[in-house]
């Protein structure tokens, strides 16, 4: 639901925290998001890191290590996975320049904003560059080394993040397993990994497998509606989505290779909330279902159909909408928020709780409006 009608109303910004506050603090969804800012029209750090409290979110991805961002989430009790990007993978091979970038990126704010992970480069193994491929252990073991020399390395934790696209088959999940061609690249992280015992990251988004296929994908199945799931032969294991069996099917790649001892986490994942005319699948609807029933699953602590026990760890993608990144209309559009921080669909419906529907969020609204404006003058008057 679109509310660019009251956007302009200073007033509206503060009760759309008041508004959205009530809908997760309900909850208690301990969910992760990716704080993305290819944009020219988001809010101050400051306001973000209001909005960030009032719904309750404790854990934030960056695709740097913003300062102001830094700054302005001290003392929030918010965890934060900071990044070094592919562009300075090579210059982190350099024991120097990583302590430099660590003296400069975390040891200033980590007394004041838990830095817990810093992912070096995002998807370098799917990508066309073959020296960024050879050079990116390196580079891990390099600021690994220099958190180690600054004291830092139990505080924080060093991994990269990898698309689905490393993955030679994914199904059925436990018959997962790597690119042939990326395993020289894998083998090694995957005994770093385990060595220092840091998550292996993993972007994944039903949406694109859904988007190739609409015929023969179902959309129960990727947005974790109510279907009859896919039997995994080998281990009987239903699987009723396709995030957890892509999980799962990571796991398997990952002990495939030897290792039972790695946690695998999403980095990123989530469902565009609009797309161009080719983009199927691609809507405001989905969207809303697709977040709505992760968030919930986040919330009853679920684990994965392998490893139940283990609740899945998840950042979705992303918190705002960003107007400036480049590809189809989906990629501008994966927000849960507009940069006004009005909800981009009814994220109350996390959960099913308060609003149970998009017209009772309208009708309501104009209540939680006047219930914030009634706050709001008592703020004013105290
Ligand atoms: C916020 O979420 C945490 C779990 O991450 C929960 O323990 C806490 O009670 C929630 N706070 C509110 C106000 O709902
Ligand atoms: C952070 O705290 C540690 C110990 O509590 C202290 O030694 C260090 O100087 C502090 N660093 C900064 C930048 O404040
Ligand atoms: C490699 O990938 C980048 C970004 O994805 C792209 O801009 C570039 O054209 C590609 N280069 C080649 C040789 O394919
Ligand atoms: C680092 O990752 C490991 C493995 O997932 C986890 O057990 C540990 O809590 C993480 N450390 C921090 C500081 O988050
Ligand atoms: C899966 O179920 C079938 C039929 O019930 C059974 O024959 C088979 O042994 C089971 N396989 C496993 C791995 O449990
Ligand atoms: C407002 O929401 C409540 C549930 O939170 C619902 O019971 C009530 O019917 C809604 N009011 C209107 C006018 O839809």
């Amino acid at each position: 639901m679109r509310m660019a009608d009251f956007s302009h109303s200073g007033c509206f910004f503060v009760l759309c925290f008041l508004f959205s506050g009530q809908n997760l603090q309900t909850l208690g969804v301990s969910v992760g998001i990716n704080y993305g800012q290819i944009a020219n029209d988001l809010p101050t750090p400051t306001a973000v890191a209001r909005l960030i409290q009032t719904i309750n979110i404790s854990r934030i991805k960056l695709y740097d290590a913003n300062p102001d961002i830094l700054t302005a989430f001290q003392r929030s009790g918010v965890d934060f996975i900071i990044a070094i990007g592919n562009e300075n993978v090579v210059n982190m091979m350099d024991f120097t320049k990583a302590q430099e970038w660590l003296k400069k990126n975390v040891q200033p704010y980590i007394n004041q904003t838990r830095i817990t992970c810093i992912t070096v480069g995002n998807e370098v193994l799917t990508g066309n560059d073959t020296g960024l491929m050879a050079n990116l252990l390196p580079a891990m073991q390099s600021v690994y080394q220099a958190l180690v020399a600054l004291g830092l390395d139990r505080l924080v934790n060093v991994s990269t993040a990898h698309s689905v696209g490393i993955l030679g088959n994914s199904f059925p999940p436990s018959s997962g397993f790597f690119r042939q061609d990326l395993a020289e690249y894998i083998q090694p992280l995957l005994n770093f990994h385990a060595e220092i015992n840091s998550p292996f990251l993993i972007n994944a988004y039903p949406f694109f497998a859904y988007k190739e296929n609409p015929q023969s994908v179902s959309l129960e199945y990727v947005l974790f509606e109510t279907n009859p799931g896919v039997t995994d032969p080998n281990t009987n294991l239903t699987y009723d989505n396709m995030l957890y069996a892509q999980i799962d099917s990571v796991y398997a790649a990952v002990r495939a290779m030897g290792h039972t001892d790695i946690d695998v986490a999403i980095s990123e994942t989530g469902w565009p909330s609009k797309g161009d005319s080719d983009e199927i699948g691609a809507t405001l609807q989905n969207a809303a279902t697709y977040n709505r029933n992760l968030m919930s699953r986040i919330a009853m602590n679920q684990g994965t159909p392998m490893n139940p026990s283990v609740p899945i760890n998840v950042y979705v993608f992303a918190l705002f909408n960003e107007n400036l990144k480049p590809g189809p209309t989906s990629e501008r559009n994966y927000g849960l928020f507009y940069p006004d921080a009005t909800p981009v669909y009814d994220i109350s419906l996390l959960g099913g709780q308060p609003f149970s529907s998009p017209s009772s969020f309208s009708t309501n609204l104009t209540a939680w409006n006047a219930l914030g404006i009634l706050i709001l003058l008592i703020a004013i008057l105290i």
